[in-house]
């Protein structure tokens, strides 16, 4: 079976086919930065535009790279949410029109659960059970996973999540949009441990983030001051360490939680080398290890949605199909889809 994918719940278009027997057949993704980078965040009607004028164009190279027809497709997966609720609108409707002209099925995916499933993807895959860390611009949670659809949530940031954190970090430091790869460039120039930050709610004895203290404690030392490269380069190191070393922790606390040293990182701020690093030393040391999706499949992607739509057909979780209405949910909390995968 072949299932095509489509992505457009933020600033990136990503389309794939993928293929139940033969794995991912191709996939194509458009990143919106340099458009939204200018105004220094995603501008939500601009997004929308943008994902109407690249639709079309995306599905032809992904038809023509896999070698394969419109006819080709067996059903649809789309992220119905979370996101930005115009450039939702555009991915599901242009989702459900397509099936409609071909006569298959469409499936609404979870956006979350895309990325928690992507690293399945990979050569080598881990087996459930395992504990997953999903870091992205707007979530950062824990969660242990039985199998597909059984999400159960261990922790999650109280605030700001660890992606807006890097985002809101480099905005004070002058860097561009997107903070996070930007802020990690600078950080590998610098040396933490010069300036000092605080590492927020490192020993709260849960599962639990915050991450909005640590903004506000970089503003406090930026704020009325020239910082010089170097000083620029110390704190972004920093700050980095800072988050790495809560994250590290409580991913590893997780795992000691459920006696499970599995760890699937999945989300745009997996693709921080610092935090692979630090992941890899804690799994190792408990005698685990860390499973990724591949580093262009770590931020938004069509192969995820793809393969995630695929799984869930395959184990009949699919989420009723619809008659030719359809919504979207631009806030879909991840743990509310397990209730309803069980109840379908
Ligand atoms: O998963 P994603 O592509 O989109 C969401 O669903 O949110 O994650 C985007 C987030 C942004 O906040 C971006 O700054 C962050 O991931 N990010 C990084 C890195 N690459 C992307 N943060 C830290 N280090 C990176 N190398
Ligand atoms: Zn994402």
């Amino acid at each position: 079976m072949r299932v095509l994918g489509i992505e457009s719940s933020c600033d990136e278009t990503g389309l794939a086919l993928y293929d139940t027997e033969r794995g991912l057949l191709a996939h194509a993704v458009h990143s919106q930065v340099a458009m939204h980078e200018i105004y220094g965040g995603v501008v939500p009607e601009l997004a929308s535009r943008d994902h109407i004028r690249r639709l079309i164009p995306l599905l032809t190279h992904v038809l023509t790279a896999s070698g394969c027809t419109h006819q080709d497709i067996d059903a649809i997966a789309y992220t119905a949410g979370p996101g930005l609720a115009g450039a939702l609108l555009v991915g599901a409707s242009f989702a459900e029109s397509l099936g409609q002209a071909l006569n298959i099925p469409t499936l609404p995916v979870h956006h979350l659960e895309g990325h928690l499933l992507s690293p399945l993807l990979a050569a080598d895959a881990p087996e459930f059970p395992f504990i997953a860390l999903l870091v992205s611009g707007g979530h950062t949670q824990l969660m242990c996973v039985t199998r597909v659809g059984a999400y159960e949530l261990l922790g999650e940031s109280l605030d700001d999540a660890a992606g807006e954190a890097f985002d809101k970090t480099a905005m004070l430091l002058g860097l561009g949009y997107p903070g996070g790869p930007a802020l990690a460039k600078l950080a590998a120039s610098g040396t933490p441990g010069r300036y000092k930050l605080p590492r927020p709610m490192l020993a709260s004895g849960d599962l639990s983030f915050s991450f909005s203290g640590l903004k506000t404690a970089v503003l406090t030392l930026v704020r009325d001051k020239t910082l010089s490269e170097t000083d620029r380069a110390d704190l972004a190191a920093e700050f980095q360490e800072a988050v790495v070393d809560v994250i590290a922790a409580k991913a590893l606390a997780a795992c000691h939680q459920r006696r499970l040293f599995r760890l699937v990182v999945a989300g745009g701020v997996g693709a921080n080398l610092r935090l692979r690093q630090r992941l890899d030393a804690a799994l190792a040391t408990a005698g685990g290890r860390v499973f990724y999706p591949e580093l262009d499949l770590c931020t938004d992607n069509g192969a995820m949605i793809a393969f995630c739509g695929a799984q869930r057909l395959a184990q009949g979780l699919a989420n009723p199909v619809s008659q030719g209405a359809f919504s979207i949910r631009p806030r879909w909390p991840l743990n509310q889809l397990s209730a309803e995968s069980s109840g379908s």
